[in-house]
């Protein structure tokens, strides 16, 4: 049984259908590659597996380690080990790099019922994350996300990841502005951290980060489902034909 298997997902964004009867298996110890053209609804299943507020389930079910959670809060879908990664991070005014590392432990440890981290514990907790996630040490003082380059933005988000150690990390780089610098951070923090203890679903429209991480179940999106999947081949088979030939197989199904 996979950790996160999404069933017949149908999903509203303001009166319109987005997902139309969406099954998607994520299982933890394996990467998963989400591909699929621009508006086929990857960003959307993204949120909904997040919880967001603004989308409305309006059939099917999401499933956590055999928990139903197509209604549940996203806090309590992040203490359960699910993760997902800001397409665009923000700069968040007066917050230090250090001071956000306090605030997502803190912030779990609160969710779990334990008390706030120690100065002393926070220190070490806080060298460990940001040497793991490759952040220089004196990042710590700068504010957050403040002039950073898209490279030094994924590596803040590779902290947070650190930290929560997720059972299933959802990374949207569907953005087709990040650079070559930010697509490489990804990569490295998916091959470093994805493996028996984490899973990943990666989603993105390009290729481009398939190159840097081989995925091992690639699912392929059209119009709110997922209409293909199969093995690391299919981004090969992307890369040459484009999405045009899925566009032709799926209409040929539906008129057949
Ligand atoms: N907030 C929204 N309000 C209305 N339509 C939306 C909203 N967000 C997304 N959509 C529509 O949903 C469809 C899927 O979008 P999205 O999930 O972002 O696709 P993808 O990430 O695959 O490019 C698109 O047609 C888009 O216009
Ligand atoms: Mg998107």
């Amino acid at each position: 049984m996979a950790e996160l298997e999404i069933r017949n997902l149908h999903v509203k964004v303001e009166d319109k259908q987005i997902l139309k009867g969406l099954d998607l298996d994520v299982e933890k110890g394996k990467v998963h590659a989400l591909m699929g053209p621009n508006g086929s609804g990857k960003s959307t299943l993204a949120n909904a597996i997040m919880g967001h507020p603004a989308l409305e389930v309006t059939e099917g079910s999401i499933t956590f380690k055999g928990e139903d959670i197509t209604e549940a809060d996203p806090n309590v879908r992040s203490q359960a080990g699910l993760f997902m990664a800001f397409q665009y991070p923000v700069a968040i005014p007066g917050v230090s790099v250090s001071k956000y590392l306090r605030m997502i432990i803190n912030a779990q440890r609160e969710a779990r019922g334990e008390e706030q981290i120690k100065i002393k514990d926070f220190a070490k907790v806080a060298q460990e994350a940001m040497a793991l996630a490759n952040i220089p040490k004196d990042f710590s003082s700068r504010y957050l996300n403040d002039g950073f380059s898209g490279g030094e933005k994924k590596r803040m988000e590779l902290l947070q990841l650190v930290l929560l150690r997720p059972e299933i990390a959802v990374l949207d780089e569907t953005d087709s502005g990040l650079d070559i610098d930010a697509l490489r951070v990804v990569a490295e923090g998916v091959n470093k951290f994805a493996g028996p203890d984490m899973g990943v679903l990666i989603i993105t429209h390009y290729q481009r980060i398939l190159h840097m991480v081989k995925p091992d179940f690639v699912h392929v999106m059209f119009e709110g489902r997922i209409v293909k999947e199969g093995g690391p081949e299919l981004v090969g088979v992307l890369e040459e034909k484009g999405y045009g030939w899925i566009r032709e197989e799926v209409g040929a199904g539906a008129s057949a």
